[in-house]
């Protein structure tokens, strides 16, 4: 496997590229959050719930379960609450009428859950067509991948044209040797069980029709890449996944990739956490275009995302505590902030603005913010000298993601965003 050799080395070397900034000492502490009147501003609702849901995650973690079971019968006894009443004939047709809980829905079981994909990664359907693989063991190996483990069903979709639909047995860690290389037509589907991959990153390059689902991909250290790195590649759909914790970024896509939907994910603990388009020179980038939807960044310093080039749809996240900025652009992006919460902690200022910018500045991106929540005193600066964002090219009105009122999202994405197991299902569906 000599080009994947050829293909990790590539991939350290352009992250390297984009590593100039270092945490600000004042950030490693954790904000707390659930402080009493930490909310100062507008919407009861959202005030109400914030100090629950912020709470929430940390309980959540620890519960993380097997009881994934039990939730298929709560899940038809309610009938699930966004669909309820939309399609006839008491919920039979799947009418993907939200793009958080169809993914553990029925209407969205086993290979059903491209049909719950949303944004500019509509249309992807992984591995649907090809080998269906179950991971059952731990192991890896780079030089003589096992039948059986991770790394091995991955490398199956190399070799074969329908690519590859990889399922677990059972709880796991993968500790990866080095970075896992994904193929064409993928699907990496971490649903009913704890499946968490640690020590080596996730990395695609050159290819197309990928969805990495309900995984937790944490503890990246040692230069392998961005937590989820996306080199060149179309039609990626990134999807419930929890991160936190790397050396570098956490979910990026970069050197030509487009038609990307980064969704329902936790992201948190880190500097740099989302970067689309790397570089001022990456022309290729003109034509990226990425669904940022119901993810929960936290705790980061930068890069909410960090776009260059493309059209950035940043549409229903929830944003607690950034550092430098949460948004920023350069050459020529556009952003659409729509209908986003945001909770300053230790900076106000939600984009990378400064009294000092000027015409030396790089005033060429333009971002725009439509229906946002600003909470405990955040604030949006727009870039507008060149005019606004326009709307998101779908290409299709339906792939435009179901949108909700930002005070709705303290208790959504605080309880269903990243991977969902056992209770947690429950609870996103019972309260979320
Ligand atoms: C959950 O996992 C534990 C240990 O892995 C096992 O003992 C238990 O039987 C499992 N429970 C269910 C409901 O599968
Ligand atoms: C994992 O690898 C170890 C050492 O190479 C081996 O002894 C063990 O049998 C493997 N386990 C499985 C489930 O393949
Ligand atoms: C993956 O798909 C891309 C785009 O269709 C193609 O250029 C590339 O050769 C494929 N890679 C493999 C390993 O088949």
């Amino acid at each position: 496997m000599t080009s994947c050799i050829i293909l990790s080395m590539a991939i350290v070397v352009s992250a390297a590229k984009d590593s100039a900034t270092h945490v600000p000492p004042d950030f490693q502490s954790d904000y707390s959050y659930s402080k009493p009147g930490f909310i100062t501003t507008i919407e009861s609702e959202a005030s109400k719930d914030v100090g629950k849901a912020f709470l929430f995650h940390g309980e959540a973690s620890k519960d993380v379960g097997n009881t994934s079971i039990t939730f298929e019968g709560s899940l038809r006894r309610r009938k699930i609450a966004g669909r309820r009443g939309k399609g006839r004939g008491r919920g039979r047709r799947c009418r993907v009428a939200d793009g958080t809980k169809c993914q553990f829905s029925r209407c969205g079981r086993g290979k059903l859950l491209p049909r719950c994909a949303t944004g500019f990664a509509s249309g992807v359907v992984g591995g649907r067509r090809g080998l269906s693989y179950t991971v059952t063991s731990h192991n890896d190996s780079l030089s003589n991948p096992a039948p059986g483990t991770l790394r091995y069903g991955a490398g199956l979709a190399y070799s074969n044209p329908r690519g590859v639909w990889i399922t677990f047995s059972r709880d796991m860690t993968i500790r990866l040797r080095t970075q896992l290389l994904v193929w064409n037509h993928t699907t990496i589907d971490g649903r009913g069980f704890k499946i968490i991959i640690t020590q080596s990153n996730i990395g695609m390059s050159g290819v197309e029709n990928v969805i990495i689902h309900n995984l937790q991909v944490s503890g990246i250290y040692g230069g392998t890449g961005d937590t989820v790195h996306i080199f060149n590649s179309r039609k990626v759909w990134v999807d419930h996944l929890t991160c936190f914790d790397g050396e570098n970024g956490l979910v990026s896509a970069v050197e030509g990739s487009t038609d990307i939907t980064i969704s329902n994910c936790y992201l948190a603990n880190n500097n740099f956490n989302m970067l689309l388009g790397a570089e001022d020179t990456d022309i290729v980038d003109k034509d990226m275009r990425v669904t940022i939807y119901r993810n929960w960044f936290k705790n980061s310093n930068q890069r909410m995302p960090h776009c260059r080039w493309g059209y950035c749809h940043v549409v229903n996240n929830l944003y607690a505590n950034w550092g430098l900025y949460a948004i920023s652009a350069r050459e020529n992006a556009r952003i659409l902030s729509e209908r986003n919460v945001f909770v300053a902690g230790i900076k106000p200022e939600v984009t990378q603005w400064s009294s000092d910018y000027n015409s030396q500045s790089d005033i060429t991106p333009r971002i725009v913010s439509k229906g946002d929540l600003l909470l405990n005193g955040a604030r949006f600066h727009e870039f507008l000298h060149f005019g606004r964002a326009g709307a998101p090219p779908y290409r299709r009105p339906r792939n435009y993601p179901p949108v909700v009122k930002p005070g709705k999202l303290f208790r959504l994405i605080g309880r269903c965003s990243g991977a969902l197991v056992g209770k947690r299902i429950r609870s996103c569906f019972l309260y979320g």
